[in-house]
């Protein structure tokens, strides 16, 4: 085959063996998030630019490099969603939901665009399962949060995860920890890589979760991770508040003073979930609280907190630990037919039976019985029929059980019956 056309570098076909999977995560996410009260939104894939660089921060990583912006045909600069959350919260503010009853909470799925360098776990399109409630600063809402995402995560009988926190303090106590940050790595400026020469004037917290050895030797060495040192009493009691909540709702947590996360909306909790199935990539899922953004958007001050986890990462994991979902993939019934008027019989009946929501297959040309339950066969048809001259004359097919290889005769009319419909 001389292939023409391969898929942009970063993307993923997702196949029918996979989607099951994603359809089965899907269902249980759904299920969990609207136990815990959650409404699904679906907000457009392209926004205005600035609500990005503005929302997600003119120095981050995804702004300065990753994504995906083009002019329109108006000349609007426009660009794919890197992430969910500064969508919604414009969504928020312009269908006035905040008139609802607080906490207001949405959830959402659907794909996100980074220009990142695609490897194992990275791609430039990944589809996101997130959470954000508005409404509320109570460390209690965080606590559950991070529950809802670990019951998820329970669900799927997911094992060997790590749920890690950290705070990272508000507008009165972050700043004295970055000013110490600036300064120390200012001083040590020689050994730190290009990207975090920069960050140490526009964004030192940043340099905590820098991957470049020479940067983590100046870390540890200098011991910088100590925003818990650096908190507020309102913090460090929110912080308090979130790890009882915790206890309460029986979730472990590590403390990771390092943790920082990728974009400037945070304030207070940030949280990940890491596998140690995973390779470079070990977070499974993100978030924290965001207590700026919706008034940065226009709003009144309004708290909020929330989560995102791909689908493609979960996957991986549950691949990894060779988790079978309970997905169905098989046939209902495989009809094999015999000349040309049966072909028609089996295409009615085929017809007849998906309209009680049986799934049911056959082949369009006419080919022998050999043939055809071999199709059978691949497709995991548990159930064949077989209809012949005999069958259409006596107004029956021969149904025969794949797994045991019993067979019998049913009528054209009970076939419905037959299979459960
Ligand atoms: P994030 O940590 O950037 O957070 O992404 C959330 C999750 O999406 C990650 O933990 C990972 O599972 C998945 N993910 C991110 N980038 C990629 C990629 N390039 N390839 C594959 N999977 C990826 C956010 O996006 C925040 N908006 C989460 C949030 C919601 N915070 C508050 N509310």
């Amino acid at each position: 085959m001389n292939l023409k056309y391969t898929s942009p570098r970063g993307t993923k076909d997702v196949l029918p063996e996979e989607t099951a999977k994603w359809r089965y995560i899907k269902t249980v996410a759904r299920q969990v998030l609207n136990s815990f009260g959650y409404e699904e939104i679906i907000a457009p894939m392209f926004e205005h630019t600035d609500l990005f660089t503005r929302g997600i921060g003119e120095t981050s990583d995804i702004v300065t490099k990753e994504m995906y912006t083009f002019l329109d045909k108006k000349g609007r600069s426009l660009t794919l969603r890197p992430e969910g959350t500064a969508g919604v919260v414009r969504a928020y503010l312009q269908n006035g939901l905040y008139t609802l009853p607080a906490p207001v909470k949405l959830f959402y799925i659907g794909s996100m665009f980074r220009y990142e360098r695609p490897q194992a776990g990275r791609y430039r399109e990944h589809v996101q399962v997130g959470v954000e409630a508005f409404g509320s600063d109570s460390a209690y809402l965080d606590a559950e949060v991070i529950s809802a995402v670990v019951t998820i995560f329970t669900k799927l009988g997911l094992t060997g995860l790590t749920t890690q926190l950290n705070s990272i303090g508000c507008k009165e106590c972050r700043p004295k920890y970055t000013e110490f940050l600036r300064e120390h790595l200012i001083k040590n400026n020689s050994g730190l890589c290009e990207n975090c020469k920069v960050r140490a004037e526009k964004n030192p917290l940043r340099i905590l979760d820098c991957k470049e050895e020479s940067c983590k030797k100046i870390v540890n060495e200098g011991k910088l991770s100590k925003m818990s040192e650096y908190l507020c009493g309102n913090c460090v009691s929110h912080f308090d508040g979130l790890k009882d909540g915790l206890k309460i709702l029986k979730v472990n947590y590590k403390l990771n003073d390092s943790l920082v996360r990728g974009f400037d909306y945070y304030t207070g909790t940030v949280f990940e979930v890491h596998s140690e199935k995973l390779g470079a990539q070990t977070a499974i899922m993100g978030g924290g609280r965001y207590n700026n953004l919706v008034d940065e958007f226009g709003g009144e001050k309004t708290p909020a907190v929330g989560f995102g986890f791909g689908l493609e990462r979960l996957v991986s994991v549950i691949d990894a630990l060779e988790i079978k979902l309970p997905v169905e993939n098989t046939l209902d019934l495989f009809i094999v037919h015999l000349g040309f008027s049966a072909m028609k019989k089996a295409l009615e009946l085929a017809a007849e039976l998906r309209v009680s929501g049986k799934r049911v297959q056959m082949v369009y040309e006419e080919k022998n019985i050999k043939s055809q339950m071999k199709t059978a066969d691949a497709l995991k048809s548990g159930l064949v029929a077989i209809i012949g001259d005999n069958e259409l004359r006596d107004g029956v097919v021969t149904l025969k059980n794949m797994v045991n290889g019993s067979q019998k005769q049913v009528k054209f009319e009970n076939l419905k019956t037959e299979l459960g419909g």
